[in-house]
């Protein structure tokens, strides 16, 4: 079966990209001089998901609520903001139990849906004024059928074919997001390539398009593999603007298909740069 998200959403992962794209997109669009604001997601993913079965959300959004309402009043109080407002607008209404034997066929987040990275976007860019106009690249069908219901009525154009570096709607983005379902790997070939990743990376260097890019480190219990090292270095030396921020999980997570932790690269301003990494050592510290 092709990558499919929906069976993912609300993993550790997730939490980390959605968070530091909110803390990003909020800083951006806070300060935005036009009334428009270009985001641009080359992975798009579906705009949300139901939380299915106990697939990954359970020891990511699962954790993260469990670890929230464990936390007194004055612990309340040092929330990272960012972190604070993804959890109080998309969860605001969900309840958690780590009771199995009351999930039954459905989990019991009450509220149930996962936001996806264009929705978190969206969101942000509007709560500041500016009318979000959405590029979103997937081939799913599944996907692109989700992302015109959710957008039908706001400025989306929704593509179903791979963003390729020249498009003219990669063109004087204000944030582009770039999310792929992993790299190609002799398991995995219908992934992108390291050498179609750089390609979308390092097409807004000259005009220093602001950027985030996932990637997660898989299948080496010592860490990183040669191939993604000498590719960050790479991509580090074409831009030198570019940052690079990991974190590895304790052990790897057989929800999570094998990874062992995740990679968030960034182009950005230094205010969204320390928005987004103040929002990221948050989530670290509770994880
Ligand atoms: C990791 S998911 C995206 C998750 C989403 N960005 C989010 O955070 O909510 C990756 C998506 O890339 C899509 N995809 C796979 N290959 C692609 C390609 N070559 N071009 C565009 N999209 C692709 C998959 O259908 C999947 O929906």
């Amino acid at each position: 079966m092709a990558y499919d998200h929906i069976f993912r959403a609300g993993n550790r992962a997730d939490i980390l990209k959605h968070v530091a794209l909110l803390a990003a997109a909020d800083t951006l669009a806070a300060r935005h001089p036009r009334d428009r604001f270009v985001y641009a997601d080359a992975f798009a993913g579906y705009a949300c998901s139901p939380m299915v079965g106990s697939f990954g959300w359970e020891d990511g959004l699962g954790s993260l609520l469990k670890s929230q309402g464990e936390q007194s009043d004055d612990d309340g109080a040092r929330v990272n903001p960012h972190l604070a407002l993804f959890l109080r607008r998309y969860f605001a209404h969900t309840t958690i139990t780590s009771d199995r034997s009351t999930w039954r066929d459905r989990p019991s987040l009450v509220s149930g849906i996962y936001p996806g990275s264009s929705l978190v976007a969206f969101d942000a860019i509007r709560r500041h004024g500016p009318t979000p106009d959405l590029r979103l690249f997937d081939i799913s069908l599944a996907v692109i059928a989700n992302l015109r219901a959710v957008f039908r009525e706001h400025h989306a154009t929704v593509v179903g074919s791979p963003a390729e570096p020249e498009s003219p709607l990669l063109t004087d983005v204000d944030l582009l997001l770039i999310d792929p379902p992993g790299v190609r790997s002799p398991n995995d070939r219908s992934a992108p390539g390291w050498n179609e990743l750089s390609a979308l990376i390092l097409s807004g260097a000259k005009s220093a398009t602001p950027l985030l890019v996932w990637l997660p480190i898989m299948g080496d219990p010592n860490g990183e593999t040669a191939d993604s090292q000498s590719w960050r270095r790479e991509i580090a030396a074409r831009d030198p603007g570019v940052r690079t921020w990991t974190t590895q999980w304790k052990e790897a997570a057989p929800a999570h298909g094998g990874m062992l932790g995740t990679q968030l690269m960034w182009r950005l301003p230094q205010d969204a740069e320390a928005a987004v990494f103040a929002a990221l050592e948050s989530i670290r510290t509770q994880g």
